[in-house]
C-alpha cells in the first residue's frame, strides 16, 4: 500500500494499493464521464490489460477509505525517470478530491525512489481538469511533447 496520509474533501483516506484478485473487477470497471473519453480510455479495464501487456507499466487501484474509486499506473523511463499515467477517479467520484491525493501520493513515492528521481506525466493541452490538477501540483510542461501531449515533471519546492 502506497499512504501519503492524505485524505479526501469529505474525510475519506486516499491510498493506492496493488490490483488483485479481490479488486481487480472493481478496478477494471472504473469509468471517466462520456465526455472525457477523448482523453482517456472509456474504462480502465485498457490499462489493466496495457500494464499486464507490458513490462513497463504497473497499475494502482485508487481507494477512499475501503472503496475503489480510480485507476492510476507508473512506469519507469530508460532515463530512470518515474511516470505517472492511466489517472482515472470514476465519474462517480470526481471533484471529492480524490484526484489530487492520488496524484500527490504517487508523486512522493516515486520521487523518492533511487535517492530521487524526476517524475513527469503528460496531458493534452485542452484537458483543463487534468491541467489545473497537475499544475496545481507542482508539475512544470518541460516542453517535450509525447504525440499531441505536453510533458510536465514534477519541481519539488515550488
Ligand atoms: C483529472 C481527474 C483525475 C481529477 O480527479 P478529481 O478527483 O476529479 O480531482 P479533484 O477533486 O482532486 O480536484 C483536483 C483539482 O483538479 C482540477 N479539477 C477537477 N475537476 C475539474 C473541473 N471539472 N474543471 C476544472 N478543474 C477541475 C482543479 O484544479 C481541482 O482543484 P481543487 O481541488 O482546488 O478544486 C478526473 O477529472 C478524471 O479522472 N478525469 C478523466 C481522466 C483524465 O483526464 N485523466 C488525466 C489524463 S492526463
Amino acid at each position: 500500500m502506497i499512504d501519503a496520509a492524505l485524505r479526501d474533501r469529505a474525510g475519506r483516506h486516499v491510498t493506492l494499493r496493488p490490483v488483485d484478485d479481490g479488486n481487480w473487477r472493481a478496478v477494471a470497471d472504473v469509468a471517466p464521464r462520456d465526455d472525457q473519453r477523448v482523453w482517456v480510455a472509456a474504462l480502465a479495464a485498457r490499462y489493466l490489460l496495457l500494464s499486464m501487456r507490458s513490462d513497463v507499466w504497473t497499475s494502482l487501484a485508487v481507494y477512499a477509505d475501503e472503496a475503489v474509486v480510480g485507476h492510476v499506473m507508473w512506469g519507469v523511463d530508460d532515463d530512470g525517470s518515474r511516470w505517472i499515467g492511466g489517472m482515472v477517479i470514476d465519474a462517480a467520484e470526481q471533484d471529492r478530491g480524490v484526484g489530487r491525493a492520488a496524484v500527490r501520493t504517487l508523486a512522493e513515492w516515486l520521487g523518492g525512489q533511487d535517492g530521487g528521481c524526476p517524475v513527469r506525466l503528460s496531458y493534452h493541452p485542452a484537458n483543463v481538469s487534468a491541467a489545473r490538477l497537475y499544475t496545481s501540483i507542482g508539475f512544470v510542461p518541460t516542453g517535450a511533447r509525447e504525440d499531441d501531449e505536453l510533458v510536465a515533471e514534477l519541481r519539488t519546492g515550488s
